[in-house]
């Protein structure tokens, strides 16, 4: 059931059950971090492998004593610089953490989202949220109530509706090597933007990532359908003759009578409201019954790189 009524989102989840959260990113699959029943609840439901750990949502930046053994200067700047926002930090956890939460890892990824629903929520609450994106394992984030709905139904009490997600991307994650900053995970704040509050960030290439940010499985974020990542449309279409072909294209319409369906991003080309377009279009495109879905490559800079990252993941089979 999607509704916005916070007090029994609050009854819901003290019964150790879950909810959807809505954030600036995209929406949550939440439960108490401190319930094994909710967490492994969240596990099941996203047909989650256990090995992927999840992040932890607070609202007030003190609540990282209880969570966290230690917090490098650059952290302390980056989460004062950019929270309530969409920074994921990995921190050395707290003894008081549940294994679970960090599928036995010694760190644990910490995030307070900026969306005032979810902000009042977890006011109200006596525990932090675990939530991973509430979509089942290795499909499409949803950025709307009603992708949560169509994904997981009855099996979920409620869908806390705070409209559409305004991002509409994952966090960027950062995580450290003692003191050193790494990137973990691209995501909706660029790595510009970051690297200009606390100096350059060390960047992995993706096969390091992978085992630092475990969920960070070459295929993910992947609709259905066949998806190219191409930087010459025009070309890539003339390789799919008779194929019922949907674009995914950042700024400008292509004039060609075979396309079915064309997805622009940003008119303006605007980064940033691509990305808060992108998982809708990818959910939009992955209804039609396409042979193939043929997604325009974005300029490699700012947000660009994130939808980049996501639509890499989306076409590896
Ligand atoms: O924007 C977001 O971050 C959304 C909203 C709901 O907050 N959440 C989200 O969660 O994207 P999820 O579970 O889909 O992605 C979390 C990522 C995974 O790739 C996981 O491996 C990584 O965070 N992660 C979690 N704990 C970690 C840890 N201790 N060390 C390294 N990576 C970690
Ligand atoms: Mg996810």
């Amino acid at each position: 059931m999607i509704s916005d009524n916070i007090q029994r989102a609050i009854e819901i989840l003290d019964q150790n059950d879950l909810i959807s959260i809505p954030t600036e990113t995209v929406y949550g699959l939440a439960g108490n971090i401190y319930s094994e029943v909710a967490i492994t609840k969240i596990f099941e439901m996203k047909s989650r492998p256990l090995f992927n750990p999840l992040i932890v949502h607070i609202h007030n930046i003190n609540q990282l004593e209880q969570l966290t053994s230690y917090i490098p200067d650059k952290a302390l700047i980056l989460a004062n610089a950019f929270w309530p926002g969409a920074l994921t930090l990995v921190l050395k956890k707290n003894i008081q953490v549940p294994d679970l939460i960090t599928a036995g890892k010694d760190s644990v990824a910490i995030r307070m989202p900026n969306h005032p629903i979810t902000l009042a929520l977890l006011k109200q609450l006596s525990y932090p949220l675990a939530a991973p994106s509430a979509n089942p394992f290795s499909c499409i984030s949803p950025t709307k109530a009603n992708h949560v709905e169509e994904y997981f139904g009855k099996k979920l009490q409620m869908v806390l509706d705070g409209g559409d997600c305004i991002n509409g991307i994952e966090s960027t994650i950062i995580g450290f090597e003692g003191d050193e900053p790494i990137l973990y995970r691209l995501g909706a704040i660029s790595i510009e933007n970051i690297e200009s509050v606390i100096g350059s960030v060390k960047i992995k290439n993706k096969e390091e990532m992978t085992p630092a940010a475990p969920g960070m499985l070459s295929r993910h974020y992947a609709p259905r359908t066949n998806t190219n990542l191409e930087t010459n449309i025009e070309e890539s279409i003339k390789s799919f003759s008779n194929k019922k072909i949907g674009l995914l294209l950042f700024s400008q319409k292509i004039n060609n009578q075979q396309i079915i369906h064309q997805e622009i991003l940003s008119q303006n080309s605007d980064l940033q409201e691509a990305a808060s377009n992108l998982y809708t279009a990818l959910h939009n495109l992955d209804k039609l019954n396409l042979d193939i879905i043929i997604a325009e490559r974005f300029p490699d800079f700012g947000l660009g790189k994130t939808i980049n990252d996501r639509l890499e993941r989306a076409t590896k089979l």
